[in-house]
Formats: C-alpha cells, sequence, structure tokens
C-alpha cells in the first residue's frame, strides 16, 4: 500500500523510507514511508489542514521512544522538528512540543526551577510527554501544566489552561489527531545546586533499577491499580523469558529488551504470555502502557 499525496504536503520537508529501527528506541518495525518533519508550527498546521481537507489519516511520532510499530507503515507520520523554544518567566517555565524533556528538566534546574526533576531521565519528547502524561516517582507532567497550546485534528490552534478530565495516569485527551505544539509549567523557587543533586541522585536510581543500555520502549504495561506491572511479572518468575530476540529485562521486568533483530511478531507473542502468565498467577490484568501502532495493511 503507497499513498499518493498532494503537492500541498509533498512542499513540506519530509523523508521517504525510513526504517522504524531509527524512529524508535526499542528498535523493531518495518517501513515509514512518508515522514513529515514540519520546523515551524505555520508548517505543522498547514501538514494537519491538509490531511484533515483530503481526508489522509496521519499517525504522530514524537521521541519514539514509548512506541511499538507492528510493520510497514503507508500514512504520513509527522514528527515535529520545532526549536525546544525553552523560556523561562519567573516561576514560568514555556516549551514546544519538539523539546527533549530531559533537556527541559535540566533547563528547570538551571533557571531555579523545582517541580520537574522527576523528568530528568525520561527520554521522550514535550509533545510525547504531554499525550501520554509521562510520569515518574509519583510526580507527572499534568500536575505542574498551566497551559497547553495545540492543534486540533481540523487543524485550528487552540491555546488554553488544562480542564477537569484532559489527563490521567498515563494518558491524556491529546488522542485521534490533536498535536501539541507547546506547553507552559508553573514551578516552585529552588536552589539549582541542590537541583542537580536530586536529580543526579534520581539518574542513579534510575540507572541501577532500569536496563538503560539495552534497546526498549521503557516500560511495557501500565501499573494496574496500587500495584506495579514491573513487580507483577517479576513475582510470576518472568525474567529473562525470551521469545526470538524480545527478552524480559532480568533488570526490571516491566521492560522488554530487543537482543538485536527483534521482531514485531516476537515481541507480541511475549506480550501475550506474560499477560497470559501474570493472569494465572495474579489475577491481575495488564493493560499496554506503549503505543502499539499497527501495520497499514492491518488497518490504521
Ligand atoms: N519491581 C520488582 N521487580 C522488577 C521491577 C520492579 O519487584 O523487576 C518492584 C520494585 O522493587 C518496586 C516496584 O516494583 O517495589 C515499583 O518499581 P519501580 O520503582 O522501578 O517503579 P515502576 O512502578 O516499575 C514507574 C514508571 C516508570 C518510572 C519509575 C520511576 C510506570 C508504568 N512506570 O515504574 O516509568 O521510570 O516508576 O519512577 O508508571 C516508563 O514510563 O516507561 C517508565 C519506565
Amino acid at each position: 500500500m503507497s499513498l499518493t499525496l498532494p503537492l500541498e504536503l509533498l512542499a513540506l520537508p519530509h523523508q521517504r523510507a525510513v526504517p522504524f529501527a531509527r524512529l524508535s528506541t526499542l528498535g523493531i518495525g518495518g517501513t515509514c514511508d512518508y515522514l513529515f518533519e514540519p520546523t515551524t508550527a505555520a508548517q505543522a498546521q498547514t501538514f494537519v489542514r491538509a490531511c484533515a481537507r483530503e481526508a489522509i489519516p496521519f499517525r504522530i511520532l514524537g521521541a519514539g521512544s514509548n512506541i511499538v510499530s507492528l510493520g510497514d507503515i503507508a500514512e504520513p507520520v509527522l514528527r515535529l522538528q520545532l526549536p525546544p523554544g525553552i523560556r523561562a518567566e519567573g516561576r514560568h517555565l514555556h516549551a514546544s512540543a519538539a523539546c527533549g524533556l530531559v533537556r527541559l528538566a535540566n533547563a528547570a534546574a538551571d533557571a531555579g526551577l523545582a517541580g520537574l526533576e522527576w523528568a530528568c531521565g525520561i527520554p521522550g519528547s514535550c509533545g510525547g510527554a504531554l499525550r501520554m502524561n509521562a510520569g515518574a516517582v509519583g510526580s507527572a507532567l499534568a500536575d505542574t501544566l498551566v497551559r497547553i497550546c495545540y492543534l486540533t485534528p481540523e487543524g485550528e490552534r487552540v491555546e488554553r489552561a488544562p480542564a477537569l478530565g484532559d489527563f490521567a495516569y498515563r494518558t491524556s485527551f491529546l488522542r485521534n489527531g490533536h498535536l501539541a505544539l507547546g506547553l507552559e509549567l508553573a514551578l516552585a523557587a529552588g536552589d539549582p545546586g541542590e537541583l542537580r543533586d536530586r536529580m543526579a541522585a534520581l539518574r542513579a536510581r534510575r540507572s541501577s533499577t532500569q536496563p538503560l543500555n539495552a534497546r526498549s520502549a521503557g516500560c511495557t504495561f501500565k501499573n494496574p491499580p496500587g500495584e506495579a506491572a514491573g513487580r507483577l511479572i517479576d513475582s510470576a518468575g518472568l525474567k529473562g523469558l525470551q521469545v526470538g530476540k524480545v527478552q524480559v529485562s532480568s533488570c526490571h521486568a516491566n521492560f522488554l529488551v530487543n537482543l538485536g533483530g527483534a521482531t514485531p511478531t516476537e515481541w507480541l507473542e511475549l506480550v501475550a504470555r506474560i499477560r497470559e502468565e501474570v493472569q494465572r498467577v495474579h489475577s491481575v490484568p495488564l493493560d499496554l502502557e506503549v503505543e502499539v501502532w499497527p501495520a497499514s495493511t492491518d488497518g490504521p
């Protein structure tokens, strides 16, 4: 399946035939037929409006750190390449959706702004972090979010304060074609040296409890209410379980690592086995935390 796209879209910056292995931290998947990389919000708006007008479905990619692509993707994929746009104004911090979360956390500490230290080891983009309401050590992005800028699926630009129900544990309203463009956080005053020390301690803990040097998509399953998916998988005896080249990490059981050359089929089979076994041993269903992209031929 290959799409013919209107000239208005093809005039925007894009690449053809990009292997998904290069676009995601897990490093599996087929080929991304069209990768659009707008460098301005206006280009992103042109993209979304043209897709809406021509009824072309598209997919949105952030830093690729929380995604599993199951095959070839024929629909245009949008990956923002806006400048980071980091700006501190009093205790408020602004950034574009393309800014890396780690970079934003470092900028917050340098500016003496506290409340974003938890983000110092999360490899995603701010846009992806908004969409997932990324979080760690009991905090999440929505906790300090005071303003968000996004495009609706029709390409209308909206800037507003978050509303009740917009964000929940590892999810948000930014689904179904909503494209985050930027955010504003309200942080607290802090001492830059102390903030950097706290971040260094969090990074050290993270690198001793998570397989950061292996290729993975981070935590695979959401934590069920009151439980930790990693603990459930571990105590079901599944650490080290392997299907082909995908393995349950022996460091953190909620990470599935690509040992090199893993395939989507192997990843899916390992996910199914884990769910089955955790259900059998603990009677707890596990929901995926990572975003899974079906191949285009399987239907969007
Ligand atoms: N545990 C085990 N065995 C394991 C892994 C964990 O027994 O193999 C136990 C730990 O000992 C601990 C509990 O499970 O008692 C929770 O583990 P951890 O502190 O590592 O945190 P987590 O709940 O597994 C969450 C986020 C992580 C984030 C960490 C640190 C989710 C699904 N995961 O993990 O986020 O880095 O907290 O705050 O919410 C991600 O989103 O991709 C991610 C990795």
